[in-house]
């Protein structure tokens, strides 16, 4: 059996992409998902990985969810936070909950996530933690000041918690993706799609598989001196 890896927010989007990838590489897969369960009940069926419900900017329920996952399938050696929503809208019109949505589940469940696995981590002297930011928290995005800072934050998160693996042989790296093709993306208004894309110098939208292939070269057990790194896959949109 692989090593077990959780993929938040994992049956769909960059998730399912990254669940997928993982599995074909030989890890032992388990997803999470918030509430789709059409859409979790299709992904178990199309690829035989399980899909666990809960919501990860719960605090109790991870700690639940990964207590199960850990009884039924085995302790978790790298996790994928990658789950996360959009609720964009410019500062005038954003209200507390959309703030505040944003920030739980984007960011807080990083902590949330982190947290259920990382005294197992330090005590098996092996961890792989990977953490999806996006463009939008490197260079911010009009309508988005809780996306972008949830996101944002994921960046700080990551390198502090890199810091603090370093010594237990665990790897704390984020991606962060540009637009790709997901629902989120489609979500946006066509024509300020459109406008963005014209800004991508590789002249198209980004794939789920674009992500995973980034993720699994930074779980690999031979990438041990890659920690506190980001890698942004964007088509040229953003570099810095
Ligand atoms: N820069 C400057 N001005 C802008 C602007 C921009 N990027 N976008 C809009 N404006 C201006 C408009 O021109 C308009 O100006 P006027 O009133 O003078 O005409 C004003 O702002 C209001 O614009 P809208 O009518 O579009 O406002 P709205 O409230 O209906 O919608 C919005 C605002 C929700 C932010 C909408 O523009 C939108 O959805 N933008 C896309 C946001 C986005 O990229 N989200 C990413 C989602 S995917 C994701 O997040 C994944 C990832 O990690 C990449």
């Amino acid at each position: 059996m692989g090593r077990i890896a959780l993929v938040t927010g994992g049956t769909r989007g960059i998730g399912e992409g990254t669940s997928i990838g993982l599995k074909e590489a030989g890890y032992t897969v388990v997803a999470n998902y918030g509430g789709n369960d059409e859409a979790a009940r299709a992904f178990t069926e199309r690829t035989g990985i399980p899909a666990y419900k809960f919501d990860v900017s719960d605090f109790d329920a991870v700690q639940d969810g990964i207590r199960r996952i850990e009884a039924e399938i085995g302790p978790i050696e790298v996790l994928i936070n990658n789950a996360g929503i959009t609720r964009d809208g410019v500062m005038q019109k954003m209200t507390f909950e959309r703030w505040n949505e944003v920030l739980q589940t984007n960011l807080s469940s990083c902590f949330n996530c982190s947290k259920a696995v990382i005294d197992g981590m330090r005590a098996r002297k092996f961890g792989r933690i990977v953490n999806i930011g996006s463009v939008n928290g490197q260079a911010g995005q009009y309508g988005q000041v809780n996306y972008a800072s949830a996101k944002s934050g994921i960046h700080g998160f990551t390198k502090a918690l890199a810091l603090e693996g370093a010594r237990y042989g665990i790897t704390v790296n984020a991606v962060a993706p540009g637009y790709v093709e997901t629902e989120m993306v489609r979500a946006v208004p066509e024509d300020v799609l459109q406008k963005i894309v014209k800004g991508i110098p590789v002249g198209r939208l980004g794939r789920a598989d674009d992500i995973a292939r980034a993720v699994l070269f930074l779980v690999a057990d031979n990438n041990d001196f890659m920690t506190g790194s980001t890698i942004s896959i964007n088509g040229g949109q953003h570099m810095y």
